[in-house]
């Protein structure tokens, strides 16, 4: 009987622990077990840094790194983040690119966000986050390029990553299945390394900018030629993780005009609709953490698997921490408890949390409110209901994500 039961419960948490796979995995959307975990020593996991390099990332990047490397080239990207001043003419600069005036005659426009949306945060990842000037090879292949969104589901992804068949003499076979099965894993891959070359051979750096920064520090030899090239690649995955948000901010604004006054007028409350969507669309659906220490028996201590992993996506619809988890309700966030104690963690915790959230927050804001000022010359046509999430993907989309927008 014990091989028909797959996976063995333990507490209110799963855990897996099939003998197949390579650690015991622990899955945890309780705030009170997230906050125990916390308190260990963890870094970033090797599964979830496996789905990352699956999905487009350079292995050479932040993103998975170790802990030292991460902390002090975190630092650096810190510092040379766009200021709260830059941010509201860089959202209308993107939200003014993103609806152009409809045509001469053209009652309304619609349109896909998320291939658009991906483009128009990548350029303005360039110029205002990298800071680099756009040379018009680049400029043009950006323009023409496709950015689909795809990655293998993640339960595949969990499946490879416990039959280890990332190793790389298994990379032809991985090759043959995604050549028939995923073609858009493969598409995205060499779209990245071309746009991580390009980026190299066709932008001109500002002085004092982020890339003439991480330039400065590969000629000194502090990161390597692969490390360097890798930052760039990581912009490409932070501008899908904030198009998925953006896009999805859109779209419920299109779905509850009747938020838009409100937008307008209260800028506290712009941010409580952004975490209200952060909350109910976050893009990544899970990520998690292994235990830092190198004591196999320490890996249990607290009864905590060796990667632990947060279904973010369950842990913000979890009603027994969330009233009507399912309603749409930024005024929940009025209540400045709301999102304290472990139970909202779109940007992740601790160490390893995303260094870009405060711009991330400002950007999504700015846009919105732009959107929803007299200034905006568009305007949202409604939609009838808020988006529907893409379920098992490393990074989630809006499925429905059609906008359709008309001039003012
Ligand atoms: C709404 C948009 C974004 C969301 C929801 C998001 C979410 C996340 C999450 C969940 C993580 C993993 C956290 C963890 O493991 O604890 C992460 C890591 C990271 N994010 Fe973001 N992110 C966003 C935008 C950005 C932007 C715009 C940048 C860059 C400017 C960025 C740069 C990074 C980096 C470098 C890491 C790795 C940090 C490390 O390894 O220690 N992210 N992000």
């Amino acid at each position: 009987m014990g091989s028909l039961n797959p996976f063995k419960w333990q507490g209110s948490n799963k855990v897996y622990s099939l003998p197949w796979l390579k650690n015991r995995l622990e899955y945890s959307a309780d705030p009170e077990r997230i906050a125990e975990y916390a308190k260990t020593p963890f870094t970033r996991s090797r599964f979830v840094m496996t789905m990352l390099t699956q999905f487009h990332l350079s292995r050479h990047s932040i993103v998975v790194s170790e802990d030292d490397h991460a902390m002090w080239l975190k630092r650096v990207s810190r510092s040379h983040m766009p200021t709260d001043e830059a941010v509201p003419q860089m959202a209308i600069a993107l939200m003014t690119r993103l609806f152009p005036p409809p045509d001469p005659g053209e009652q309304e426009q619609s349109f896909h966000l998320s291939d658009r949306l991906i483009r128009e945060l990548y350029r303005t990842m360039l110029g205002n986050v990298m800071q680099v000037e756009v040379l018009k090879p680049l400029e043009d292949y950006i323009t023409h390029t496709k950015f689909p969104h795809g990655s293998r589901p993640m339960v595949l992804e969990g499946v490879m990553y416990s039959f280890r068949l990332g190793l790389p003499f298994l990379r032809p076979i991985r090759y043959f299945f995604d050549s028939l099965f995923f073609k858009e894993v493969l598409y995205m891959k060499r779209v990245s390394a071309k746009l991580e070359q390009m980026v190299y051979d066709f932008t001109i750096p500002k002085p004092d900018s982020w890339f003439s920064t991480l330039a400065a520090l590969r000629e000194s030899g502090k990161i390597t030629k692969a490390q360097f090239r890798g930052e760039i690649t990581s912009m490409l995955v932070s501008s899908f993780s904030l198009a998925s948000a953006l896009g999805s901010a859109l779209l419920c604004l299109a779905a509850r005009p009747q938020y838009q006054k409100k937008i307008h007028d209260d800028p506290a409350f712009a941010r409580y609709f952004v975490m209200e969507v952060l909350r109910l669309y976050p893009p990544f659906r899970q990520f998690g953490y292994q235990q830092t220490t190198t004591d196999k028996d320490a890996h249990h201590q607290g009864g905590f698997a060796h990667e632990f992993m947060i279904p973010v996506f369950q842990l913000h619809r979890n009603s027994n921490i969330w009233k009507n988890p399912k309603k749409f309700y930024p005024e929940r966030f009025l209540d400045p408890d709301a999102a304290k104690g472990f139970k909202y963690l779109p940007f992740g915790m601790g160490k390893r949390s995303c260094p870009g959230r405060n711009f991330s927050m400002s950007l999504i804001v700015q846009a919105l409110r732009f959107v929803c000022s007299d200034e905006s010359p568009v305007m949202l046509v409604k939609r009838d209901s808020l988006p529907r999430g893409k379920s098992g993907r490393l990074v989630s989309f809006a499925l429905d994500d059609t906008i359709t927008y008309c001039g003012k």
